[in-house]
């Protein structure tokens, strides 16, 4: 293929891929299987890395990301971005269309749309193509967090159809549905991390990380709702609402137009019946004055629009008896008082059980057996008691003490300074606490032994094979053949069996049996000291390169390692004290796992020590744009994936990113060419 040829199959490639992804994430109708785009995909990227020259800025590889951003640049809105005034009354709204009225004198129609609950956006679109993507910020200045926003599927990087203006700004919510939610939060508790309490923080989490790559894992989506420019000819938001949709945004269809308050109230009350079968979450209504000739005469107050409401629901209610208290041993330790409670119908579901949280707050709300609770569900997946009604309460009803003894291996538990809950300090022989090691040590940011995940841990567990993440070297083929297990499912799920055939077995083995090449950093952080997460784990076997030195270190000595402060240091000086600690390391060493980190290249010169570079542009072949990135390395420069204030200067290439161009210029960050680079580096 020569230069014009993969020209023209990269611009194809780029169309045809855009649109099947927009027929998948927009329009939920794919056409090919996703065997046939991931194929189609990596034809392009293939193309891509051969001809960096081709790069179109509405490729679909940037949905997978890769730019690591530091700190967001800020930037002003171009039109400032408004909140809404809300209401949770019924009279409140009906007092809204009296003013509505009175102001307008004349005939309107109200547009209702569902309140997403997420985190508003802002995207600019010039020619077709999304140039900026900001944050509301404080509704003046926002973030600027267009790389990440680019790795959501469903919002388009090229628009389609026609009529669109040349400039334009879409308005929007990035939300997280909750069936990715639930998945992500699982993976989260596996690995030890605090789960996230609603899909609304998971999404701000998500879309605030610096690792774009991340984000592209995370599942989030974008609904469109507002529409803002100079050149824009619709007379009513309904029209712009289908405009947007014929460009390629996602605009959901739950809206209604409605000639009177009362059939307003109507749509409000429909949805809040039917909410719970949305797959995202809302937490109300938006209630729009549909003619825009009207909006602008209503106007706006400081604040907000007075052509717009938004009715919120209620957190929903109910109250019922509190029959028992379990108490659950976590993964890493910490226990949970879970009540039992008499089943009730809420927000569309039986609740039977709900959080205590911890002993501070179970001794705060002062429930006691019997009692009548007040049980919500707001924003969070699980259920909360929120109250007793003491008016309920029997006269003879004793408060809770809280356990003393872990409820699984009968050890004291502890409080640690600071912190709200009691936890087992049995680590290494507390039954949840061993299988949470194991879980930790198999997840796929760990040893990623993904053949082991799903209960099989814990048929192996129970079935006194591996009794320390260790043990798993010594598995071998025919000592796991046929184990099996039924798990029982819970609430009324159907009971699931599971068991170690040939082909499963097989997979165990050399699952295990590959992880035995996995970096030192990753075994380091497999291994499951408290505190040391994946970073923590990548700076220490950077500074001590293996596991010996690691061990012989001081605690000062630990601190003086980057990003490791006394807490951590503390943490993993008391873990190699301890001797079956050193005798797990010696097992894990025999067993062949990495304890020595990979050389790291040394420094050619300190010439560009603490600048931030970006390389942008093709340099005559893709290998040298290779070196050059690497040389920026070498004399101790960060390479960065994308221009910020933060950016020292640009080394440009021929056909230099336009996007990049322009901020760098925006910013007043120096452009220089190949040589002038060069000559720094002498
Ligand atoms: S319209 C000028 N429509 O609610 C007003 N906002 O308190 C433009 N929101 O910041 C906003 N769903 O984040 C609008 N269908 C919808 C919405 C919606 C959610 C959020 C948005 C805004 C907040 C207003």
């Amino acid at each position: 293929m020569n230069k014009e040829e993969a020209q023209i199959q990269i611009n194809q490639l780029v169309k045809e891929l855009n649109d099947h992804n927009y027929r998948y994430y927009v329009l939920a109708e794919p056409v090919v299987s996703d065997f046939e785009f991931d194929m189609l995909l990596e034809k392009l990227t293939t193309l891509e890395k051969e001809y960096p020259e081709f790069l179109l800025p509405d490729s679909p590889s940037q949905r997978v990301g890769g730019t690591v951003t530091s700190e967001f640049a800020s930037a002003r809105h171009t039109y400032p971005m408004l909140s809404l005034s809300n209401t949770y009354s019924e009279g409140e709204l009906r007092e809204f269309d009296d003013r509505v009225r009175k102001l307008l004198d004349a005939k309107y129609e109200y547009i209702c749309e569902l309140k997403f609950d997420g985190l508003s956006i802002s995207l600019t679109y010039e020619n077709g193509l999304l140039t900026r993507a900001l944050t509301r910020g404080d509704g003046e200045r926002g973030d600027d967090v267009t790389t990440n926003i680019k790795t959501i599927r469903s919002i388009p990087l090229r628009l389609v159809g026609s009529g669109y203006p040349e400039l334009f700004e879409v308005r929007g919510e990035i939300i997280l549905p909750r069936p990715g939610f639930e998945k992500m939060n699982l993976d989260r508790i596996e690995i030890g991390e605090n789960p996230f309490a609603n899909p609304r923080n998971a999404a701000a989490g998500s879309l605030k990380l610096q690792d774009s790559a991340e984000v592209a894992r995370r599942p989030l989506d974008g609904y469109m709702y507002y529409t803002l420019g100079e050149t824009l000819s619709f007379k009513t938001h309904s029209e712009s609402l289908e405009a947007l949709a014929s460009w390629g945004f996602k605009i959901s269809d739950k809206t209604a137009l409605c000639g009177s308050i009362d059939e307003v109230i109507g749509f409000i009350n429909k949805m809040a019946r039917e909410r719970d079968k949305l797959t995202f979450d809302i937490d109300g209504i938006v209630i729009k004055v549909n003619s825009l000739e009207q909006q602008q005469a209503l106007g706006f107050t400081a604040k907000s629009p007075r052509w717009a409401i938004a009715y919120k629901y209620k957190a929903e209610q109910v109250t019922t008896q509190l029959l028992s208290i379990d108490y659950q041993v976590g993964r890493t330790g910490v226990v949970t008082p879970v009540a039992n409670l008499k089943p009730v119908q809420l927000a569309g579901t039986v609740v039977k059980r709900a959080s205590l949280h911890n002993a501070d707050i179970m001794a705060k709300l002062d429930v006691r057996i019997g009692d009548f609770v007040f049980v919500e569900k707001g924003g969070e997946i699980i259920p909360k008691i929120i109250g007793v009604d003491l008016g309920k309460r029997d006269l003879f009803a004793e408060p809770v003490v809280f356990i003393e003894t872990c409820p699984e291996c009968g050890t004291k538990l502890e409080r640690q300074e600071g912190e709200a809950g009691n936890f087992c300090p049995n680590e290494d022989h507390c039954p949840p606490q061993i299988k949470g090691k194991l879980e930790h040590f198999i997840h796929r940011k760990a040893m990623n032994i993904d053949s082991l995940g799903e209960g099989k841990i814990e048929i192996l567990y129970d079935n006194k094979l591996v009794k320390d993440i260790a043990d798993l070297y010594s598995l071998t083929y025919d000592s796991i053949l046929n184990l099996e297990k039924v798990f029982k499912g819970n609430d009324g799920a159907k009971d699931k069996k599971l068991s170690f055939k040939e082909k499963t077995a097989e997979n165990i083995i050399n699952g295990i049996n590959t992880s035995k090449s996995a970096p030192f950093e990753r075994v380091l952080f497999a291994i499951g000291i408290r505190y040391v997460g994946e970073t923590v784990a990548r700076k220490l076997a950077l500074h001590f390169k293996n596991i010996d030195a690691i061990i012989a270190a001081s605690n000062e000595e630990l601190q003086v390692a980057e990003n490791i402060g006394e807490k951590v240091a503390g943490s993993i000086f008391t873990f190699f004290r301890k001797p079956e600690n050193l005798v797990l390391i010696e097992k894990l060493k025999s067993a062949g796992l990495n304890m020595v980190a990979d050389k790291q290249p040394d420094l050619l010169s300190s010439n560009l020590a603490g600048k931030s570079i970006v390389v942008s542009g093709s340099f005559g072949s893709s290998k040298r744009r290779k070196e050059l990135e690497e040389m920026v390395a070498m004399h101790g420069a960060k390479l960065a994936g994308s221009v910020t204030s933060k950016t020292d200067f640009v080394v440009a290439g021929e056909n230099m990113g336009p996007e990049k161009h322009q901020k760098a210029l925006k910013l007043g960050i120096p452009v220089i060419s190949e040589d002038e680079f060069l000559e720094m580096l002498k």
